[in-house]
């Protein structure tokens, strides 16, 4: 299956968790991060009711702000990302994800994100079928298909969504979409190839990247270059 799109670099980008990293220096996590050539960092951001964990606020991310310059992505993990999502916008994310589990008006909810000046973005479970994005591919910049249970770092890949992964990204071509597909959960080097051969192309990783040895310059580039070299061959 090709992935390439119409004018669209689809080029695969690493997108860093920041859930395993040092929450006492995390100005300082952020630009080792950002030294190590990461694409964008993703705070995932957590209400102890939509996911039984709790983490960043607004102004944390917000402190973090102007000591790097690659973009901020807000995981909205919570129930009512509505009545959040401006205050994230605000803080310095320049992508929205919104869960479709949490929002009753989806259709509203993305084109609220983009009214904000945001880049608006959809996530699901992966209990969630992909057919609950089929009606905003329009709407939104970017799609989360999840692989693992969202809630905390270090689980385990789950490869039954690769079919999820590839539906969306047949539709996002079929359509002439600009749409990335993003992954996030139990991403290393030994799933990063299964995921963006099924058409993911920005691979949201933590463990993997804080727990290499080799440090996170290494993570970073061995994901991207599996990641790159699974999406060629595909
Ligand atoms: C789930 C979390 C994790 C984290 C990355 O809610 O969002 O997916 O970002 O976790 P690992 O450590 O699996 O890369």
């Amino acid at each position: 299956m090709s992935h390439d799109l119409p004018g669209t670099d689809r080029s695969i980008q690493i997108a860093p968790s920041v859930l395993p990293a040092d929450f006492a220096r995390l100005g300082e996590e952020c630009q080792a991060l950002e030294k190590a050539g990461v694409d964008r960092i993703q705070w995932d951001v957590m209400d102890g009711v939509f996911v039984p964990n709790l983490t960043f606020g607004p102004d944390v991310i917000a402190s973090t702000r102007d000591l790097v310059s690659v973009p901020f992505e807000a995981h909205l993990m919570v129930v009512e990302p509505d009545k959040l999502m401006g205050r994230y916008v605000e803080a310095g994310c320049q992508i929205v994800i919104v869960h479709a589990e949490a929002c009753l008006h989806l259709h509203r909810t993305l084109g609220a994100i983009r009214e904000m000046g945001a880049s608006p973005a959809v996530a699901l479970n992966p209990a969630t079928p992909a057919s609950s994005v089929r009606h905003v591919l329009d709407l939104v910049d970017l799609i989360l298909v999840m692989t693992v249970n969202p809630g905390f770092g270090g689980q385990a890949y789950i490869p039954t969504m690769e079919p999820k992964i590839a539906k969306i990204r047949r539709w996002v071509v079929e359509g002439g979409y600009d749409v990335d597909i993003e992954v996030d959960g139990g991403i290393s080097p030994a799933t990063a190839a299964g995921a963006a051969a099924a058409g993911a192309n920005v691979l949201v990783a933590g463990s993997a990247l804080f727990r290499d040895p080799e440090g996170l310059s290494h993570a970073t580039a061995t994901i991207r270059d599996i990641g790159r070299a699974a999406a060629t061959a595909s």
